[in-house]
């Protein structure tokens, strides 16, 4: 395999001395306008200074939006058949590092030195490092609706020890639709990515939804995004591994190698479905909800389902 031999440069980055302080929740501030915490704050001027190359795939997300599935389709497209060991041995957040991410103990991108990169991110658009601009890379953005991305939001602060306590569900979601969360307003993540791929041929906007309904045919899309023709032997394999299913028992895959994620009060994977926001809002969070959503949301022809 081709070594992408960019490492050298952004070593600084990736290879941070990670100091095994005790990790605590953090708390939430205000970092140039968005919501955030210091795990994905601490390392900011390396991440900015990141040197991106033509040929980095990078696959950003609102969190809970259904970046982890995406990774693991990317992984399988392009490693899938060239490197099994990859696929049994290493966690996948190692295969597709997390951009911005700091967390004492937390695994930096070994594997980078892999062509292509697949780089993860859920920094909103304005902080995208600008050599990814630059160098024209091509990025998959993933988006869910708000109603599911808060439930699954609310479950993954409940067990991951490296967010902001959540508190209950109520006030979770005051602080959702006040975008007081980390990485700041779905709102303005999903609208301020939109906007962006008006206007840049190197975007794909992809919904959880229609991954959900039509795995094929999304993988068909991405496929054809990438300029990738994989055989009809890879592309069932893919759709089978990706499964939830697959994917909820594959500890690889699925968060269970993750040191701050405590499974006995949730899973990383969940459920998995559109439509369990029904399970958790009452009528009245409901009407809230919508008639808040109708006002953020009045300008956009971004469309989302929350029921399929
Ligand atoms: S993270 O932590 O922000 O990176 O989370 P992310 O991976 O973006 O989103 C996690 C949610 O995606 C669901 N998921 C899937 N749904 C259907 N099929 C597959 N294969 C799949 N893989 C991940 C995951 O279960 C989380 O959603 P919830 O609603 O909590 O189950």
């Amino acid at each position: 395999m081709e070594n992408y031999g960019l490492l050298s440069d952004n070593q600084n980055f990736f290879f941070k001395d990670i100091q095994m302080e005790s990790l605590s929740r953090p708390s939430l501030f205000d970092f140039y306008g968005v919501c955030m915490t210091k795990y994905f704050t601490d390392n900011w001027d390396n991440i900015q200074n990141f040197k991106a190359g033509p040929d980095d795939i990078v696959l950003a997300s609102y969190p809970k939006a259904g970046n982890t599935w995406v990774s693991y389709i990317l992984d399988l497209l392009y490693f899938g058949q060239t490197s099994p060991e990859r696929q049994g041995s290493v966690p996948l957040h190692e295969r597709v590092p997390f951009l911005e991410i700091q967390i004492p103990g937390f695994p930096s991108g070994k594997l980078l030195s892999t062509f292509p990169r697949i780089i993860k991110t859920h920094l909103p658009v304005q902080f995208l490092p600008k050599s990814f601009w630059e160098q024209n890379s091509k990025i998959i953005y993933v988006a869910r609706n708000a109603k599911d991305t808060a439930v699954s939001y609310f479950h993954f602060d409940r067990m991951n020890k490296a967010q902001p306590e959540p508190g209950n569900w109520e006030s979770f979601l005051q602080r959702f639709m006040e975008g007081k969360m980390v990485f700041g307003s779905w709102y303005e993540h999903v609208r301020g990515w939109w906007e962006k791929k008006q206007s840049s041929s190197n975007i794909l906007y992809l919904f959880y939804e229609d991954l959900i309904e039509d795995i094929e045919q999304e993988l068909g899309r991405i496929c054809s995004f990438l300029g990738l023709s994989p055989t009809t032997e890879l592309k069932k394999q893919v759709t089978e591994k990706v499964l939830f299913d697959s994917m909820k028992t594959n500890k690889m895959v699925n968060g269970s190698t993750d040191e701050v994620f405590d499974f006995k009060i949730s899973p990383f994977m969940r459920k998995g479905r559109v439509g369990d926001w029904k399970n958790h809002f009452t009528v009245q969070q409901d009407e809230q909800f919508n008639e808040d959503y109708e006002k953020k949301m009045k300008n956009t022809d971004l469309l989302f389902r929350t029921v399929l």
